[in-house]
C-alpha cells in the first residue's frame, strides 16, 4: 500500500500561506442574456472541505487552477475571475481574485486581505511555463507560499508546474479529497478483494486500448459494453449491420481476447442485443439474438438476457471498476442496460458486498441518471486522469506526493 503525504504531515499551519492546486476547470453554459454560468459545480464543491479545513487551522489559503486550454496566452473568456463567486458560494466565505498567479501582486493582495477570505489566482495556463513544467515558473508559484496542497486528482496525470514542479520546491501534501480518492483507487486496483470485475464501455476500442490491455492482466472479469463491444463481436465474425464499429481493429480485438484467455480473465460480451434503425430517443427497437442483426440495424444497447447474466457475475465479485456506459444511455430506451447494471452494482455496494469505483464524465452522468452515484464506494469526476490510472500508468502529480 502506497502512503502519501497528507495535510497533517505539514505541521503547524497557523499564519502559513498554503497554495492549493484545485481543478476549477468546470463546464460552463450561457444564460439567455449571454452571461456565462457554471453548469456543474461538482469540482468546486469537492475542494471546499480542504479549503475550510486549512482555514480552520489558521492557514492563509491561496487557490490556483487552470481553466480551459488557453495555450500560454491571456484569453479573457478563460479568466478564473468568473469562478470567484461560485467558489465563494461553495465556501460561504469571501473570495478575493488577483489577475495573475505569480509575482509581487499575489503577495501584496494576500497581505492586504482582511478577515476570513480566500485568494483566487488567475488561470495558470495563461503562462506557457505551466504546461511545460518550467522550473522558473514553478519557483515563481512557490515563492508566494509556505506549503503546497494538491487537491486536483483530475489534473494529476499532467506533469505541469502546478501539479508536479512545485512539489519539488516546498513541503507538499495531498488534500482531503485527493487522499480519499487515492485510498479508494488503491482498494480497487492496488490490492483489491477478489474476484475483481471491470466494466469498460463507450464508443470506441481505439480510445481505451491501453485500458483494456492493462485490465485483462489484472481483473478476473472484464465486461465490455457500448460501441466497443461491436468491434469485438465483429472480430468474432458476427455481422453488426450499420452499428458503430471499428472494423480495422479486428486483429487488435482478437489479440485482447487471446491475451485475456492466457491470463484467466473472463471477457463478457453481449449475448443478446437491442437494435433500431434510427439513433433517436424512442426509436422503434427490437431485442434480438447475435445472429439476427440486419444490414440496416444499429446496435444501441445490450439486451435483457445479457444484463441478467452480468448481474449474476457482479454478485460473485467483491470489487468493481467501471468506466463507460453499456449502450447509448443518453437516449431512452437505450439506457436500460446501463441503468439496470448500475442499479445492481449500487445495491451490492450498499449491502456491503462490494467495493465499487467508477470514473469518467460519461460514467458519472450515467450513474447519476441511474440514481445510484451515491451508492458507489467512490466516484471520480476525473476524465483523462482516471483513464490513465486504469491504464496502470503512474500519475506524476500523485507520484511526487508519495511518502
Ligand atoms: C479535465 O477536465 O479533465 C482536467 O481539468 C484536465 O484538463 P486538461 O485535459 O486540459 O489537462
Amino acid at each position: 500500500m502506497t502512503h502519501y503525504k497528507n495535510i497533517a504531515d505539514l505541521g503547524a499551519l497557523d499564519g502559513k500561506r498554503v497554495l492549493i492546486r484545485a481543478d476549477l476547470n468546470v463546464p460552463m453554459g450561457k444564460d439567455k442574456d449571454g452571461n456565462p454560468y457554471v453548469t456543474d459545480d461538482t469540482r468546486i464543491r469537492s475542494v471546499a472541505p480542504t479549503i475550510l479545513h486549512l482555514m480552520d487551522k489558521g492557514a492563509r489559503v491561496i487557490v490556483m487552477s487552470h481553466f480551459g486550454r488557453p495555450n500560454g496566452k491571456v484569453q479573457p473568456e478563460m479568466s478564473l475571475e468568473q469562478l470567484a463567486q461560485p467558489l465563494s458560494n461553495a465556501l460561504k466565505k469571501a473570495v478575493v481574485f488577483v489577475n495573475d498567479c505569480t509575482g509581487d501582486i499575489v503577495a501584496e493582495t494576500l497581505d492586504a486581505m482582511e478577515g476570513d477570505a480566500v485568494l483566487l489566482l488567475e488561470n495558470l495556463r495563461f503562462h506557457p511555463g505551466e504546461t511545460s513544467n518550467d522550473p522558473d515558473f514553478a519557483r515563481a508559484l512557490a515563492d508566494n507560499a509556505d506549503f503546497y496542497v494538491n487537491e486536483a486528482f483530475s489534473c494529476s496525470h499532467r506533469a505541469h508546474a502546478s501539479t508536479e514542479g512545485i512539489a519539488h520546491l516546498i513541503p507538499s501534501a495531498a488534500g482531503l479529497s485527493l487522499e480519499n480518492e487515492l485510498t479508494a483507487l488503491e482498494k480497487a486496483l492496488g490490492n483489491p478483494q477478489r474476484p475483481l470485475c471491470a466494466v469498460v464501455g463507450g464508443a470506441k476500442v481505439s480510445s481505451k486500448l491501453d485500458v483494456l490491455i492493462n485490465l485483462v492482466e489484472k481483473v478476473d472479469h472484464l465486461i465490455i459494453g457500448g460501441g466497443m463491444a461491436n468491434t469485438f463481436l465483429a472480430a468474432k465474425g458476427i455481422d453488426v449491420g450499420s452499428s458503430l464499429c471499428e472494423h480495422d481493429l479486428a486483429d487488435t480485438a482478437r489479440a485482447i481476447l487471446a491475451k485475456a484467455a492466457e491470463q484467466n480473465c473472463v471477457i463478457h460480451l453481449p449475448t443478446d442485443l437491442v437494435v433500431a434503425k434510427l439513433f433517436k430517443a424512442g426509436a422503434e427497437n427490437r431485442v434480438i439474438s447475435l445472429d439476427d442483426v440486419a444490414s440496416d440495424d444499429m446496435i444501441l444497447d445490450v439486451g435483457p438476457a445479457t444484463v441478467a447474466g452480468l448481474a449474476e457475475i457482479l454478485k460473485s465479485c467483491k470489487t468493481l471498476i467501471w468506466n463507460g456506459p453499456m449502450g447509448a444511455f443518453e437516449i431512452t430506451p437505450f439506457d436500460a442496460a446501463t441503468v439496470a447494471l448500475a442499479k445492481a452494482a449500487g445495491k451490492l455496494t450498499a449491502e456491503g458486498a462490494m467495493v465499487s469505483v467508477a470514473g469518467g464524465g460519461d460514467t458519472v452522468a450515467a450513474l447519476n441518471h441511474a440514481g445510484v452515484a451515491n451508492q458507489f464506494t467512490h466516484i471520480s469526476t476525473a476524465g483523462g486522469a482516471f483513464l490513465e490510472w486504469m491504464e496502470g500508468k503512474e500519475l506524476p502529480g500523485v507520484k511526487i506526493l508519495e511518502k
